[in-house]
């Protein structure tokens, strides 16, 4: 199995299992990874997903045999970016936690993730012009957007590798956690957002994931759309109400 699931209710941890090969990503990897993803996302027991490497590795980046001895047309067609499609309507919130290399595609990877929670041992890159090529799954347009266009150009174009905190400091992280605690750090993060109404979390993040997408004023109506959807769920009467009587709230997706 190119990936593992570890299911901890109300969180999920999916990691990346190629070890020997710093987690590139296959095809086969990319597939299993979706289906990963996707039963997941279907599962109302999981509020949260934490997508791992291992220590030495997020993932290295697109698996650099497959690319090699693949037709162009294969690629193109062979369903690569419908994978990657795939990954962006996925609705629960997912959280990359990220440990040493976090390159090309891997870094691609973690930013098509919602947040980046980063060992101080991470290193994020997009190496592709090394190759010949360039970033080929958002690269160029996730990494401008979160970091600006000089810093950007610095990483895509001359190859420079970025550090967990410079990464942290120009926005690509959200959080450094120490060599020993980066898995937990992300657990403990997704865990809080298990914690909340489902239903606030899921029309939130698609608020967020708008910015990129539409223009101020279309972004900001939808926004408003979805705020009052979520005013008439039953989370909201919930949480609305458990704030009033001071206590927890029980949130039910609903
Ligand atoms: N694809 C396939 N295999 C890879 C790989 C990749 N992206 N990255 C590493 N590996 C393999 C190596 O070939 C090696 O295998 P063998 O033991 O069989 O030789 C094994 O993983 C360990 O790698 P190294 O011996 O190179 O480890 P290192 O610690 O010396 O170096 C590294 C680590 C700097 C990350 C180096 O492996 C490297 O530069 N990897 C390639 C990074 C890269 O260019 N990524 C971009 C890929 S293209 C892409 O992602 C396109 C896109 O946008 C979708």
């Amino acid at each position: 199995m190119s990936v593992l699931i570890e299911r901890d209710e109300p969180i999920a941890v999916v990691r990346l299992n190629r070890p020997e090969q710093l987690n590139a990503l296959s095809n086969q990897l990319m597939g299993e990874l979706v289906g990963a993803l996707e039963n997941l996302d279907d599962d109302e027991s999981i509020r949260c997903i934490v997508l791992a490497g291992n220590d030495k590795a997020f993932a290295a980046g697109a698996d650099i045999n497959e690319l090699s001895e693949a037709t162009h047309l294969e690629l193109y067609f062979g369903g690569r970016i419908d994978k990657w499609d795939a990954i962006r309507k996925i609705r629960t919130p997912i959280v990359a936690a990220v440990s040493g290399y976090c390159l090309g595609g891997g870094c691609e990877l973690a930013m098509a993730c919602d947040l980046i929670v980063a060992s101080e041992s991470a290193q994020f890159g997009q190496p592709e012009t090394n190759l010949g090529v360039l970033p080929g799954a958002g690269g160029t347009q996730r990494l401008t957007r979160a970091i600006g266009k000089s810093k950007a150009m610095d990483v895509i174009l001359a190859g420079r590798f970025l550090s967990a905190g410079e990464a942290e400091q120009a926005g690509l992280v959200a959080r450094v956690a120490s060599k020993e605690d980066w898995l937990e750090e992300a657990k403990g993060v997704a865990r809080t957002i298990a914690a909340k109404s489902p239903v606030g979390v899921r029309l939130a993040k698609e608020a967020v994931l708008n910015v990129f997408e539409t223009p101020l004023a279309a972004g900001l109506d939808a926004e408003r759309k979805a705020f009052h959807l979520a005013l008439s769920s039953e989370d909201a009467q919930e949480g609305l109400k458990a704030f009033t009587e001071k206590r927890e709230p029980n949130f039910k997706g609903r």
